[in-house]
């Protein structure tokens, strides 16, 4: 049998209308046929009692002047009815005095009261006859049911016709109503099945009645009305985006050729500025040695002749074309830097020496500013390929800078060795005790021309040169410089290089 969650919605509408108008038909004929039963037999029993009645009344004479032949006569007469099975007359001491069918002698003990009740099948009637108020005896009567049975029988099958023809009609009305119930449903859930199927979303279900089906009909045809509404929108959107990706895309490529043709543009004028600072360097080197040397000269012959004045005069010129040149050379190497130009020698470095040479050159400085300068070099370190003008160029800008910015305080220069990537490197700390720098200052350290803070050229000149030069070097070396600082604590700088070994280990 099918399930009930399988069955189509229709059959099941059907079905439970045919099932309550079935049961409902079923219980009323039930009913009807039990009353119809009982009536038919109290009726039968009421003629029954005035059969037993008249001829209780026909016997009365017989009975009271002991006519036996008359009253057999009397129940012979009964045999017209053909119900009847057995009847007797008993006399007034309860023995029989007559009976039918003649002869028979087998009934049950006389009863006085009136009664007339059902026996398998049978129903016993019993009857007093009385003459005034003297009781002359009483008639039994014993009469067959199969005319009940009949009569039943054929209510019974009127009734279940009757039944069937009401089903029928019932399963008529029932598919009429479901038809009206269904319709609009079926149609709801074809629509349904269609936009999800073809995704047509343009499809609406018929409203065809103003119940609750009709309703959700409706709120079914507005959320497609927003989905189509929503689709439209959408489409249009993605249009317009397409589009918009296309402006989008083309403005991007003509941005990119524009900074395509200002990096150009860009990287001439660098190369175009590189060489004209090389080329100005050198012009201004060239007249510089030339003012060195003579000064240099006239001092000489200033001081064999006594002219203290002059000689210490010509001593501060001096000085100060000393600082130009150097000045000179930094812009030369920065720019020689930046033009790819520079190039590193690569020979045996004895780091002690370098280290002992940067020192010893800033001693007298740090002597005049009250700072102590100490140097802590490893015993054992072997020499290493590398370039020593460079390497001393770099740690000279450190000491220097961390000199001039620390007074009465302590400087240190620290070296160990140490491996990366298992190659050997080196490491070099510069330290001071000096005014040291803020977040800020340090984030824009190692940038050219540019001093942590504005007042640094004036209060203790200098260019901003040093460092960014100093870490160009350094990663011309293939190393780094980093540092570390707390303003009024002082700062450290540390370089690391990689440190080759000599070709055969030699020292
Ligand atoms: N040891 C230090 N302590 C405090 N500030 C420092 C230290 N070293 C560098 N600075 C700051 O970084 C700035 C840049 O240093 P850099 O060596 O590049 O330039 P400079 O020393 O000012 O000039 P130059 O070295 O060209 O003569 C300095 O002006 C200073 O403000
Ligand atoms: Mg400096």
């Amino acid at each position: 049998m099918l399930r009930l969650e399988f069955m189509p919605l229709r059959r099941k509408i059907t079905l439970g209308m045919v099932l309550v108008a079935g049961l409902a038909l079923v219980l009323s004929s039930l009913a009807y046929l039990a009353f119809q039963a009982r009536l038919f037999r109290q009726t039968k029993a009421r003629r029954a009692m005035t059969l037993a009645r008249v001829v209780g009344d026909n016997s009365r004479a017989a009975l009271a002047f002991n006519d036996q032949a008359a009253a057999s006569q009397i129940l012979q007469s009964l045999s017209a009815n053909p119900d009847l099975q057995r009847a007797c007359l008993f006399d007034a001491n309860g023995a029989i005095f007559a009976a039918y069918p003649a002869g028979a002698t087998t009934f049950p003990k006389f009863s006085d009261a009136d009664s007339a009740q059902f026996h398998a099948g049978t129903l016993e009637v019993f009857h007093g006859i009385h003459q005034r108020e003297d009781r002359l005896g009483g008639i039994y009567l014993q009469i067959g049911s199969s005319d009940l049975d009949t009569a039943f029988r054929w209510h019974l099958i009127f009734t279940l016709a009757l039944l069937g023809v009401l089903v029928l009609l019932a399963l008529a009305v029932s598919y009429r109503i479901q038809k009206v119930i269904t319709a609009p449903l079926l149609d709801l859930a074809a629509v349904a099945k269609r936009v999800s199927d073809r995704k047509d979303y343009g499809a609406r279900a018929e409203r065809r009645s103003q119940d609750e089906i009709g309703t959700l009909v409706q709120a079914f045809n507005g959320m497609l009305d927003q989905i189509e509404a929503r689709d439209a929108e959408l489409r249009i959107y993605r249009e317009h985006l397409e589009e918009q990706v296309e402006a989008r895309t083309q403005e991007l490529h003509a941005a990119n050729q524009e900074l395509l043709l200002a990096k150009q543009k860009a990287e001439g004028v660098s190369r175009a500025k590189s060489a004209f600072l090389a080329n100005m360097s050198h012009e201004l080197r060239t007249p510089l040695n030339a003012i060195i040397l003579y000064t240099d000269l006239m001092k000489e012959q200033a001081e064999e002749e006594g002219r203290k004045q002059d000689a210490s005069d010509l001593d501060r010129v001096s000085g100060s074309a000393d600082h130009l040149l150097r000045l000179i050379n930094d812009v030369l190497d920065l720019s020689k830097v930046e033009a790819g130009k520079m190039t590193l020698a690569s020979d045996p470095v004895q780091v002690e020496a370098v280290v002992d040479a940067v020192v010893q050159g800033l001693h007298p400085q740090a002597a005049k500013q009250g700072d102590t300068l100490e140097a802590e070099i490893p015993a054992s370190l072997p020499p290493f390929l590398g370039d020593a003008t460079k390497l001393r160029q770099i740690l000279y800008n450190l000491l220097s800078n961390a000199c001039k910015f620390t007074e009465q305080g302590n400087l240190k220069v620290s070296v160990e060795a140490f491996e990366k990537a298992s190659a050997p490197w080196l490491r070099f700390r510069v330290s001071d005790t000096g005014i040291g720098m803020s977040e800020e200052q340090l984030a824009r350290l190692f940038q050219d021309f540019t001093q942590a803070e504005e007042s640094t050229s004036r209060r203790y000149g200098g260019t901003g040169l040093g460092l960014s030069l100093s870490r160009r070097l350094a990663q011309l070396m293939g190393g780094s410089i980093s540092v570390e600082s707390e303003p009024g604590k002082g700062s450290t700088f540390t370089l690391e290089i990689p440190a080759p070994p000599l070709p055969g280990g030699a020292s």
